[in-house]
């Protein structure tokens, strides 16, 4: 079956679901192992109808029967279908981007750069970063104040294989491409380029700048801090940003590995999509400043605007899961873009001043190209990196899983794959509302869009 959009989860059937489940563990201490057998069937249904992961049903199935909680039968990047939906083609929508920097003041290159970051999101199916944020991220943020839309950039310090960047607070968007190619250049030519940046701003994905050195038989590794929002171990206070740590690795497949995603177990958008739903937050991910771990979901949100809830690193909470893991290598994302770069970083990076009035946020990234020519043949690298993954996809199954092994970027070349056969990207009724509201609000947009594809 396949897991419904957060706007369609049938709530009968998920009842339905519950209720047979329920009779399932009724009759479990009378029969055989069937009776459990059925009963992880029957959750796994009930998770891919959209059902909570939290939900009283699944948990008592846990401590029963030992299912695994929260375990989808799906695997990563579901494409998901909001009633009222459209499909704009990826050219328009990546134009649209661009004729709204260039009508909020950034000149024509630096519009097309930033498109291309955001735009390459919605490809690989990485919806908070794309089209999603335009408006909230970026141009609500120009309007404000408190984002440049252009500034130039400076190299402020720089050797053969090293630099400091400084953005001079203009858009992380065309900073972190700038940054990217020069480390490609430098470890193209001396085996290793290092680039530290500072005075930068929100710069989307960070795979998109792994994948550019990958492009160039390199090994790329790139991360940024952000506002703070995970607590340390044993703390509650949100200290870190939800600092991404990224890899990109090249292979002879048709993709490179490329692992993108945050140090905390969720972002934001997550415990937004949970309000959505209605539904409650899975324990463990959010603590608040008394120490309970949270989930009642509207709370949380409110809570994370007052600095009050804190998201958790990966492992967890407190230290039985590793907790210390996550919450350390989200220190070292942190550390690499303050410490070469004398930056900010706590309550300097809230984005807010004192009088609750939104306040610049100058964020740190490091970017990392190692030239695999330099060491090695790129080809026999290539084969092995390709060798292990494919050792890892075809090693044994869990078999209350999906069947399939995945290796990180998989899931984003082929949800890109599926796009571009498609033509485009579903764009939610509220990105489209969106479109309309950043067409009457910047100048020039209504003459060059009186009618929108989709209207
Ligand atoms: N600029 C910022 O401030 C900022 C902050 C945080 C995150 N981000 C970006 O947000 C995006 C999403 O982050 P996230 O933490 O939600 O990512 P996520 O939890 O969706 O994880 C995505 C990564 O995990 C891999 N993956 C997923 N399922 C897998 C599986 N079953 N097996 C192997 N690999 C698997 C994917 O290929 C991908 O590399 C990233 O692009 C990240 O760079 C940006």
């Amino acid at each position: 079956m396949k897991r419904k959009h957060d706007e369609s989860v049938d709530l009968n059937e998920l009842n339905e679901l519950r209720r047979r489940a329920g009779e399932l563990v009724a009759r479990a201490g009378l029969e055989n192992g069937g009776v459990k057998d059925a009963y992880k069937k029957l959750i796994h249904e009930f998770l891919d109808a959209g059902g909570p992961p939290d939900d009283l049903i699944v948990k008592i199935g846990c401590q029963f029967f030992g299912c695994p909680v929260g375990k989808s039968t799906q695997g990563p990047l579901q494409e998901v279908h909001v009633e009222g939906a459209k499909v704009l083609d990826f050219d328009y929508l990546e134009e649209f981007m661009v004729q709204c920097f260039l009508a909020s003041g950034c000149p024509e290159k630096e519009a097309r750069v930033s498109a291309g970051v955001l735009i390459e999101a919605d490809k690989r199916g990485i919806d908070s970063h794309g089209i999603g944020r335009l408006k909230t991220i970026y141009l609500d943020r120009i309007k404000n104040g408190i984002l440049k839309p252009y500034a130039p950039i400076d190299i402020v310090k720089e050797t053969e294989t090293t630099a400091l960047v400084d953005g001079n607070m203009g858009m992380g968007l065309y900073v972190g491409p700038f940054c990217m190619e020069l480390a490609i250049a430098k470890a193209k030519k001396s085996g290793l380029g290092f680039v530290a940046c500072r005075n930068s701003t929100h710069y989307g994905i960070a795979g998109y700048y792994t994948s550019m050195a990958c492009e160039k038989g390199c090994v790329g590794f790139a991360g940024t801090n952000a506002r703070p929002s995970i607590a340390p171990t044993f703390g509650v206070e949100p200290c870190m940003g939800t600092n991404p740590l990224c890899f990109g690795i090249p292979s002879d497949e048709a993709f490179p590995f490329v692992i993108d995603c945050a140090t905390s177990i969720c972002q934001r958008g997550k415990i937004e999509k949970y309000a959505r739903l209605g539904m409650s937050t899975p324990k463990g991910m959010v603590i608040d400043s008394n120490g309970e771990e949270r989930t009642d979901t509207e709370g949380i949100l409110k809570g994370m605007v007052k600095g009050e809830c804190a998201l958790t690193p990966l492992g967890g909470v407190g230290d039985e899961l590793g907790g210390y893991k996550g919450y350390s290598w989200s220190v070292v994302v942190e550390l690499l873009s303050i410490a070469f770069q004398n930056g900010d970083f706590g309550p300097q990076l809230t984005g807010v001043d004192a009088q609750g009035k939104p306040a610049p946020m100058s964020l740190g990234h490091f970017f990392l190209a190692i030239n695999v020519e330099a060491i090695c043949d790129l080809e026999v690298f290539k084969k092995k990196t390709g060798d292990f993954l494919r050792y890892l996809r075809n090693s044994a199954k869990d078999p209350n899983g999906p069947g399939r092994i995945w290796t990180a970027g998989e899931a984003e070349n082929e949800f890109r794959k599926k796009r571009m056969a498609a033509g485009g990207v579903m764009v939610p009724p509220a990105l489209l509302k969106d479109m309309q509201v950043l067409r009457e609000s910047l100048p020039g947009l209504k003459e060059k869009y009186p009618k929108f594809s989709f209207e």
